[in-house]
């Protein structure tokens, strides 16, 4: 045997020896117990994480070679994971969860885990990742979610849960993405955590205007996905300049109205605003976010000329303006070969819109629907 093989087989020994004396603490093997029989058995495959819990031997003693292969990572005698793998796992969440005070992660993603979430589980103090996502669970998020104070990703999405979001946000201050998105949450949106970087609610009920207040403060905010709700009202214009956002997607909403000031500095790079029912003309001021490469105005009931300055702005490569009431010959950069531009300006009421180009495939509208909407005069007046 090699000098190195030899030093290996050495340290691998004197590991086993050393992990041999690790026992787990007993109230940690009491929760994961709990867990496991709280998953209906003829859900648990021979193949998967839980099959292999076997109490016989001690959960955080290594090695695992024939017995708790895998869903539970320790630190010394505790728990400090929960990563169950997708294996479909019928069941609920055992209240004991919380025993284990020294999680860090709990990721229980893809399963069919349904009932509330256990409250215990908002007091664990150390926890840092909360990945609920693909489940059943079924519930209101309760006040008490702030009471996780080192929470950093809490992703809760594609379940059904109800109710709305608590107004205690705020005091997450190292949450950094929240994703609730694809559930059955109403109400406002409340005050969100200061730190947020990724905020996800899509899909659910969500009600009433974006408030200030609600994004009061945030200095780092990315990514906002909203769409598939039912906010309303005018989208304000110091939402979009929040300076560190990045992408928004409002599309699939009741908003009337957006206003758009000028930015002095954004990093703003999509916008979706497509299927609401915004009127007015198409906001100029889009052109003045310096970084913008796709823009979304789908299916509203948008009116006038397209401006110029979409067609002088050589960042944007997306554009969809199609299913508005957009009149008057659309930009002739579009066609030149000079511009990449991308997207459709179908179902308006455009002139002259060349079948050649991409962005034109899509036809107008009818003469009468057009002549409708503008009450019979179809003069451009911006
Ligand atoms: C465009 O932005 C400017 C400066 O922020 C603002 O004063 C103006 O009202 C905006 N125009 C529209 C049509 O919203």
């Amino acid at each position: 045997m090699s000098a190195a093989g030899a030093s290996f087989l050495f340290l691998l020994l004197s590991t086993v020896a050393a992990a041999s004396s690790i026992t787990t603490l007993s109230s940690d093997i009491a929760a994961l117990k709990a867990i496991k029989s709280s998953i209906k058995p003829t859900t648990i495959p021979s193949y998967t994480c839980l099959h292999s819990w076997d109490f016989t031997s001690d959960p955080c003693s290594p090695p695992r070679v024939t017995h708790f292969l895998c869903g539970v990572t320790c630190s010394g005698n505790r728990v400090t994971q929960l990563t169950l793998d997708p294996a479909g796992y019928v069941g609920t969440l055992s209240p004991l969860v919380s025993q284990l005070t020294q999680l860090i992660t709990i990721d229980l993603t893809d399963n069919k885990f349904s009932g509330p979430i256990p409250s215990s589980l908002f007091f664990l103090p150390n926890l840092q990742t909360l990945n609920l996502g693909s489940n059943s669970f079924s519930g209101v998020i309760p006040p008490s979610v702030s009471n996780l104070k080192k929470i950093q990703t809490l992703d809760i999405s594609r379940n059904s849960l109800s109710g709305s979001l608590p107004n205690t946000l705020t005091s997450l201050s190292q949450l950094t993405r929240l994703d609730l998105s694809f559930n059955k949450l109403t109400g406002p949106i409340p005050g969100l955590p200061k730190n947020i970087i990724q905020l996800a609610l899509k899909g659910n009920s969500l009600s009433g205007y974006l408030q200030k207040q609600s994004f009061q403060g945030l200095t780092q905010l990315e990514t906002v996905e909203l769409s598939e709700n039912s906010l309303a009202g005018t989208i304000p214009g110091w939402f979009f300049l929040i300076p560190s956002l990045q992408q928004v997607n409002l599309a699939k909403n009741s908003f009337t109205g957006v206003e758009i000031f000028k930015p002095i500095d954004s990093n703003l790079v999509a916008v979706d605003l497509g299927f609401n029912r915004i009127t007015g003309y198409p906001p100029t001021n889009f052109s003045a976010y310096p970084m913008l490469a796709s823009l979304t105005l789908s299916y509203n009931k948008l009116r006038g000329r397209i401006p110029w300055e979409y067609s002088k702005k050589p960042t944007l490569s997306r554009l969809f303006l199609d299913g508005n009431y957009l009149i008057g010959l659309p930009p002739k950069e579009f066609f030149s070969g000079k511009t990449s531009i991308s997207g459709s300006l179908g179902d308006n009421c455009l002139k002259l819109c060349p079948v050649s180009s991409e962005l034109c495939v899509k036809s107008q509208k009818p003469l009468s629907i057009c002549k409708q909407a503008y009450r019979g005069k179809l003069k451009p007046k911006s």
